[in-house]
């Protein structure tokens, strides 16, 4: 069995949020093409409809008449997204919607001090269930900072921030620990240029009338996250060959085609001529399937752009050829499940020698994984997806289950149709 196919990907899930939500705090309408019809990218829908926003679905075009907020008559919920929950609470914050968020029971166990702390010392009255959902926005001031210093590595915890002080009445500097995903930044700096200023060093957001900010067309890049079970597989499976066309190739997303490329895989990337009209680097990417990986390494520093793809690759480091070492693995714990015992367990249940140590994991690789199926995949779609593409190199019977709707409803379909 190998992977044989050219395939493209539905608009990647971090930079739909974000262009959802942008349009709706624009004038008039805004076009969004390519967004996927994940749970997550509905939760963000229909909670911005709760907030009086009129959002039309046509295949996957997005037609968003923005700024028409009311107050929601019940709270929001927001499901299993966290990106919902804690974007939406910047956006709500500057938007001044006194309101109530809450999601289910997974998201009601992530932390959202993480906002709450720095909402607070912005001069916004938010407050949580003792650090945990739900999110209640309460009152709101005008910033008296000049800075603001951000210490968790969370692009979410960012750009709820930036949302927050998009209606800013002096200049206020973001400062990142951590680089983390810059979506947000590219997206405002491509369409309101004179709202931010973005360097290696800080993002500076600008007091202007945002009242002028008007509805915008765009087409959102395909998802690396999605793309990585595939760029993986493929990778696994010698005489695979993928084609994967239009694929976001930020470098603060690529982290796990860097760690497979230092593990021997054979990826080429070719990145498109004209940049995305984000500002967003695009390409195409070829995975020709090797004979075996090699250990790797992965240093604290490399994980905040592979942060989702952590439980793929230490598949991949499960078949691969010597001991490898993922450390700074800390958030993992924080995600739509601790995803850092999932990973622990279903690779023992899988019969890998693996050690967990505090925030680190250690993997021994072999050629063959025994028991793949009716594993325990935490109601968490992207440990749900990483069983998935075991069973599928131990030719056993792949399970799809709905979890995975969360993320990536395509990945059957796909996966379907470059088996062969
Ligand atoms: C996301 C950022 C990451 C990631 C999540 C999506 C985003 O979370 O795990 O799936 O869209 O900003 P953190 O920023 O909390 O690490």
């Amino acid at each position: 069995m190998k992977l044989i196919g050219n395939i493209t990907f539905k608009g990647d899930k971090s930079i739909s949020h974000r262009a959802i939500m942008l349009a709706s705090i624009c004038n008039g309408e805004s076009i969004i093409a390519n967004v996927p019809d994940s749970e997550d990218i509905n939760s963000t829908i229909s909670a911005l409809r709760n907030c009086g926003i009129s959002i039309k679905k046509n295949n996957y075009q997005l037609t968003i008449i923005g700024n028409t907020f009311k107050t929601p008559k019940k709270e929001i919920n927001c499901q299993n997204s966290g990106t919902t929950m804690r974007l939406l609470s910047g956006l709500l914050s500057f938007k001044k919607i006194k309101c109530s968020l809450i999601g289910d029971s997974s998201l009601s166990r992530r932390p959202m001090d993480r906002i709450v702390g720095p909402m607070n010392e912005l001069g916004i009255k938010a407050t949580s269930n003792k650090g945990y959902p739900p999110i209640n926005l309460i009152d709101f001031k005008d910033t008296k900072l000049d800075n603001i210093t951000i210490d968790l590595p969370s692009a979410q915890v960012k750009s709820c921030i930036i949302f927050s002080l998009l209606g800013t009445r002096k200049k206020i500097r973001i400062y990142e620990k951590f680089q983390t995903r810059n979506h947000l930044e590219l997206m405002i700096k491509s369409l309101f240029k004179e709202l931010i200023t973005v360097n290696e060093e800080y993002i500076e957001i600008n007091p202007i009338n945002c009242q002028k900010m008007n509805g915008f067309n765009i087409e959102i890049p395909g998802d690396i996250s999605s793309a990585s079970y595939f760029i993986v597989a493929a990778s696994l499976i010698d005489k695979s060959r993928l084609v994967i066309n239009n694929l976001l190739l930020n470098k603060s997303r690529i982290g796990i085609i860097d760690s497979l490329i230092k593990m021997g895989a054979n990826i080429d990337i070719s990145y498109d001529k004209k940049m995305n009209s984000l500002n967003e680097p695009t390409g195409t990417v070829i995975i020709n399937g090797v004979k075996a990986l090699r250990a790797v390494n992965i240093s604290p520093d490399h994980i905040p752009s592979m942060i989702d793809e952590i439980p793929i690759l230490s598949l991949a480091c499960a078949y691969a050829k010597g001991q490898s070492t993922i450390s700074g693995l800390d958030e993992l714990k924080y995600k739509e499940s601790n995803r850092l015992n999932g990973i622990y367990n279903i690779l023992s249940s899988m019969g890998v020698d693996v050690k967990l140590n505090k925030n680190s994991i250690k993997i021994n690789g072999s050629n063959k994984l025994y028991n793949t199926n009716k594993l325990n995949n935490c109601n968490d779609h992207r440990l749900a997806m990483m069983i998935s593409i075991a069973q599928m190199k131990e030719n056993n019977l792949i399970e799809y289950p709905e979890c995975i709707n969360i993320s990536f409803p395509d990945f059957k379909n796909i996966l379907d149709k470059v088996i062969s």
